[in-house]
């Protein structure tokens, strides 16, 4: 049995669709075409919100905007995944509470950018995406991303590090806002502002980054996503109920965020609240974890990163209890066939995993995982092939 796998899109495919896709819809041509990527978050998961630390890396994997500018006002939207459904209407109607589904993350940008400053005169945009959705690996901040970059820099603006920053808040508070699901900072960041070949460490103390470069084909090694296809969503009140926890125990905690806490013995002990407790405890653990990974990889142990991942999903699952079966099953049968180490990676309750496999490994990782999956009535899995990739960018 051969697994299936989800290959990403050469950028000329991207621009090839989504270019089609306008032409059909609007007629004529667009001004260019831009592109997001999707992530996956190697280690610091649930922390970005809690001011920690995050490694995410962009997928090749990635969201193609074709977009063409406009003068009266207008916004017409059109997503390949229903391309009988354009959506018309002004910028005004992308306001918090007027727009609804996949508008709100393709529109929402648009609003956001108009809010801070930044003229947007309306636009025609047409989006393909082969990112796959609900799973875990940020299909809406890339959907996010690719809109915001090509409406900024059609407004004059030019794409450098700087902007990249700007544009991931810009897309936060669209998410947040517009889309209403109460994510942090992490997947705009990544799709934004990640280098090929690199991790993206990000500190959300204050959204600094550092990148970190990650060369694990030099280790003969490579990491595998798993995309359950278990279902995963964050605006079902499960994502906020978690954050709901953090802000509750730091404020019992007199801390702004768990970030500041430096004593975790101590602050447990201050905490009644057995679930309160297991929260914390992740998080300041996570952290951690974080630190580890990048001392590891600065001192070129990168196998010794594989029990790090399994901490991790450990904390995620027993502490911070974001995992489920499928996730579970994942990167137990993926250990079990030779990766180094495996977690969920994402906000969890379904979505994907990742495992880091020797690179002679990994076909027997994805059909070992597979069996797991089919001896127990479950839906077979998608593979991902997740080398570290770059971040947005005008790419036709
Ligand atoms: C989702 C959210 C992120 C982050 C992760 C968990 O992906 O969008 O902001 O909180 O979950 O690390």
């Amino acid at each position: 049995m051969s697994a299936a796998t989800l290959d990403p899109w050469s950028d000329e495919q991207g621009i090839a669709r989504a270019g089609a896709l306008f032409t059909a819809t609007f007629g004529g041509a667009a001004d260019g075409v831009w592109a997001a990527p999707g992530r996956v978050n190697l280690i610091g998961e649930h922390v970005d919100y809690n001011a920690g630390l995050c490694l995410p890396t962009a997928l090749p994997h990635r969201t193609y905007a074709a977009v063409r500018a406009r003068t009266d006002g207008q916004v017409r939207l059109v997503s390949a995944h229903l391309p009988d459904e354009p959506w018309t209407g002004r910028v005004a109607d992308l306001a918090p509470g007027r727009a609804l589904g996949w508008t709100a993350y393709a529109g929402g940008p648009a609003w956001v950018l108009a809010d801070e400053g930044v003229p947007v005169t309306g636009f025609d945009a047409a989006i393909d995406s082969c990112v796959p959705f609900g799973a875990g690996l940020s299909s809406s901040a890339a959907i996010e991303g690719a809109v915001a970059v090509a409406l900024a820099e059609l407004a004059g603006l030019t794409l450098d590090e700087a902007l990249a920053a700007r544009l991931a808040r810009i897309c936060v508070r669209a998410e947040n806002e517009v889309a209403l699901a109460p994510t942090g900072g992490l997947d705009q960041a990544a799709s934004l502002r990640a280098h090929a070949d690199h991790g993206l460490l990000i500190d959300f103390v204050d959204e600094s980054v550092r990148h970190v470069p990650l060369d694990l084909a030099a280790h003969d090694l490579q990491l595998l996503v798993i995309d359950t296809r278990a279902p995963h969503t964050l605006n079902d009140g499960q994502y906020a109920a978690r954050r709901s926890d953090c802000d509750r125990a730091a404020a019992l905690l007199g801390v702004r965020t768990l970030r500041q806490v430096e004593d975790l013995t101590d602050a447990l002990s201050r905490l009644d609240d057995p679930v309160l407790v297991a929260r914390v405890r992740h998080v300041v653990t996570e952290i951690e974890r974080v630190r580890q990974v990048v001392a590891l990889l600065a001192a070129d142990r990168v196998r010794a990163i594989g029990p790090v991942l399994d901490a991790s999903h450990a904390s995620l699952r027993d502490d911070y209890q974001v995992t489920c079966p499928e996730l579970d099953v994942s990167v137990e049968a993926a250990r079990s066939a030779g990766a180094l180490g495996a977690r969920m990676t994402g906000g969890g309750f379904g979505g994907s995993a990742i495992a880091l496999v020797p690179r002679g490994r990994v076909e027997a990782v994805a059909v070992a995982v597979q069996h797991a999956f089919t001896d127990r009535g479950w839906r077979s899995p998608v593979f991902l092939p997740a080398p570290a990739a770059a971040g947005a960018a005008r790419v036709g």
